[in-house]
């Protein structure tokens, strides 16, 4: 997950991003060759990669480790969860690899717009496998109530910092 599949949807999601700051908003995609050309080995990697997850067998974790947060599994629970659930877990994996594949397309297209689009139905699928395998107990904080001291404050024409 770190090394390949993270790295890689990082790479595909930094090639077209939106980044606000006080001078503005910034706008940036692949404009060079070379920044296409990463972009696509990103891509790729990301959808070869799933062919890893898919093998039959393979442990969740070399070695056992403890659930990271509230409501998250620990690799004991995570590998009972899908040796039960293997159809659905190989399921992600292919609607990964679509997504993954709409990313190479766009990129060939060199449609940075149709890159986003794909960008976030990656983002879709690590999340909903995600809540499936890893976190399904996920404890999401309410938002504070209006008297708790700990929320933010928001006014018309200022931004939250
Ligand atoms: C087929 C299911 C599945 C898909 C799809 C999936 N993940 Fe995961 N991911 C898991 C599971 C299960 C874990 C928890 C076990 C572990 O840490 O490997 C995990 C853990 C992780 C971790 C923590 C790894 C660590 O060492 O702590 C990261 C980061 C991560 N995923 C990123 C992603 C991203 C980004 C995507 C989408 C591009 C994605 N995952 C797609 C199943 C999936």
């Amino acid at each position: 997950m770190q090394a390949e599949i993270d790295t890689s949807a990082d790479g595909v999601w930094n090639a077209v991003e939106t980044i606000s700051t006080q001078a503005g908003i910034e706008e940036h995609q692949p404009r060079t060759p070379e920044e296409w050309v990463a972009a696509r080995s990103a891509a790729i990697t990301l959808v070869e990669a799933t062919n890893l997850l898919v093998i039959d067998g393979r442990r969740v974790g070399a070695k056992e480790f403890p659930a990271e947060a509230d409501g998250a599994l620990d690799s004991v629970h995570i590998q009972d969860l899908v040796d039960a659930r293997r159809p659905a877990f190989n399921g992600f994996a292919a609607a990964l690899r679509e997504a993954g594949s709409r990313a190479i397309a766009a990129i060939d297209a060199k449609d940075p717009v149709a890159l986003v689009r794909a960008g976030g139905e990656i983002d879709a699928v690590c999340e909903a496998c995600h809540l499936t395998f890893w976190y399904p107990g996920q404890v999401i904080p309410a938002f504070p109530a209006a008297n708790d001291p700990r929320r933010p404050i928001f006014r018309a024409g200022t931004s939250a910092k």
